[in-house]
């Protein structure tokens, strides 16, 4: 079984899915390095050079090839992956793995995002923390009906032990 993690840009997907593989004894892909990996580039140069529309087919790609290949891994997904295509149904009928939605509050992802700004291409423009949670707050809105889509659903503005904790009361 595999277990994938969704959520928004720092929710936690990669910090929590390093340390619960460990606990569970599982392996860990962070989609966003294997498409790094796979493109010899970093997601901010794949946007950049080659616009958004091929980093969402890349994406896509990326993540049907490891769902196919991997058993027991958990996999953290971009903050967009499951909001593009038909992505998120496509992961919950899937028996094959558990979706986990990572939900942390709009300023609870200000607070984590404005000093994180420049590695992601979506809010590195955003000048004023106004602007930001303004942007968060909006697109949060719209990716919500997606990310709430999840199997299971957890509180992740705790700490990442706390929320290891949770999934695991939740899953088992
Ligand atoms: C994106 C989130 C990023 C990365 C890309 C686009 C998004 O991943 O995939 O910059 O659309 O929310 P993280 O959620 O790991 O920051």
């Amino acid at each position: 079984m595999n277990l994938i993690l969704i959520g928004y840009m720092a929710s936690g997907k990669s910090a929590v899915g390093v340390k619960l593989a460990d606990s569970l004894k599982y392996d860990f892909v962070d989609l966003d390095n294997y498409i790094e990996s796979q493109e010899k580039c970093t997601i901010k140069e794949i946007f950049k050079n080659k616009g958004e529309l091929y980093f969402r087919k890349q994406e896509k790609f990326c993540l049907e090839k490891l769902i196919s290949e991997k058993k027991n891994t958990i996999i953290s997904l971009g903050g967009g992956t499951p909001c593009y295509y038909n992505t998120i149904n496509e992961l919950i009928d899937n028996k094959t793995l558990n979706t986990i939605y990572l939900k942390v509050s709009i300023p609870e992802l200000v607070r984590r995002l404005k000093n994180e700004k420049n590695k992601r291409p979506l809010i590195a423009h955003i000048e004023s923390d106004e602007l930001l949670t303004e942007f968060i707050g909006k697109h949060l809105f719209e990716r919500s009906q997606y990310y709430n889509k999840a199997e299971f659903i957890v509180n992740a503005n705790l700490s990442v032990e706390e929320i290891i904790e949770n999934i695991i009361i939740k899953l088992f």
